[in-house]
């Protein structure tokens, strides 16, 4: 049976309780707040439930409260106050403390019994949880302790620097091929296709990141196997018809494979996001083998470059406020149909001086 402590300084009252809850608990009984304290110093661990008086000579009900507040133990044991009249201010006070309930005198046994049973019965549900969601973080804790051990392993392994080796090898070819182009078009036509090519390979830890993101494990084959962007080229243009241009110069070419390709210019992102993804499969010449590794490959124009880097940035500042992300979102929208005007006019400027130098 479960310890139920009733803490009242008349003794008819101490008496009464007993009576109605001593068929379903261990009723043990103090008579002031100081004993109920002590009684608890030893025994709050084994305590299912106090009913405790308000007004009580040497400690009152608030005064017990208040002190098992201080010694962390009202999350652990529900608390009823035993009240005379309806006192709203009184009650509200006690809710504020982290008291469960009320019983009003005159006590009615079956009222008793049921608040006391719903108390306990949620308390403890509630406590339940509490521990589920503490054992789960714990549990989640762990296995994110073990995946870094994971990941610092593989970063250490000769494969994984060969495997960044091939995706950099990939990055290379795929800049000297767009490198021909621009240099056979600057002869031909007097003009470069693009801009810049920036390249990135991807750092280990933003590999690690994102394989756990998508669930896969850390290994070498799930790399390969499933990120398409480990070896990421960007190409900026001046115009977006170069970018066309160019993309379809590149992806015709006989030893590259097309994988997937995502026309964010003709089809924007909501966000107002605008590029032209390719995901191709390059060979690569090693000593003895021909290998196709994954090659992201981002075409944008200069304006657009500009607007997703502005807008990369600010994406990752945590710190704003709900108000401000939903004003910041709308304003880079109407920079992007902006720099979606402008670059629209300069490829129509541009033409008007093809069409006049011909
Ligand atoms: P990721 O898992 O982020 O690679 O996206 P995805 O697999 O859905 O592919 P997607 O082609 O949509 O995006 C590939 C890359 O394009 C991203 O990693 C970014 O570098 C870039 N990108 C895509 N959408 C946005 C965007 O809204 N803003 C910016 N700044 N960059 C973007
Ligand atoms: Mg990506």
């Amino acid at each position: 049976m479960q310890r139920i402590l009733v803490v009242d300084d008349v003794e008819v009252n101490r008496e009464l309780l007993c009576n109605i809850l001593d068929k379903d608990y261990i009723v043990e009984a103090a008579e002031d707040g100081e004993q109920a304290i002590q009684w608890l110093q030893e025994y709050y661990e084994e305590t299912a439930a106090i009913l405790l008086d308000l007004q009580m000579p040497k400690m009152d009900g608030f005064a017990v409260v208040e002190e098992m507040k201080r010694k962390g133990w009202m999350p652990k044991i529900p608390v009823l106050v035993i009240s005379g009249e309806y006192a709203i201010e009184a009650e509200n006070r006690c809710f504020e403390l982290g008291v469960s309930d009320f019983i009003h005198k005159p006590f009615e046994s079956s009222i008793v019994r049921n608040r006391i049973r719903n108390t306990m019965e949620l308390f403890s549900t509630r406590n339940q949880l509490e521990r589920t969601v503490q054992e789960q973080a714990e549990a989640l804790r762990e296995q994110e302790a073990i995946i870094r051990i994971q990941a610092e392993k593989l970063k250490e392994e000769r494969s994984f620097n060969r495997l960044m080796m091939e995706y950099r090898s990939a990055i290379k070819e795929v800049e000297t091929k767009l490198q021909v182009l621009n240099e056979e078009f600057s002869q031909e036509y007097n003009r470069n296709p693009f801009e810049s090519i920036k390249s990135r390979l991807k750092s280990p830890d933003s590999i690690f990141e994102k394989l756990r993101r998508k669930g896969y494990p850390l290994t070498l084959d799930a790399i390969r196997d499933n990120l398409s962007d480990v070896a990421g080229v960007r190409v900026i243009c001046s115009f977006s018809d170069d970018i066309y241009r160019l993309g379809g110069l590149l992806t015709k070419q006989d030893d590259i494979i097309l994988l997937q390709a995502k026309d964010y210019i003709k089809n924007p992102k909501p966000n107002g996001y605008r590029s032209l993804h390719y995901i191709l499969d390059v060979p690569i010449f090693l000593s003895h083998e021909k290998k196709y590794m994954n090659v992201e490959v981002q075409f944008r124009t200069i304006a657009m470059d500009f607007w997703a880097s502005l807008e990369h940035k600010l994406r990752y500042k945590k710190t704003w406020q709900r108000e401000d992300a939903d004003e910041i979102v709308a304003q880079l929208k109407e920079c992007a149909d902006s720099i979606e005007d402008l670059d629209h006019q300069m490829q129509k400027i541009r033409d008007k001086i093809d069409r006049c130098s011909q």
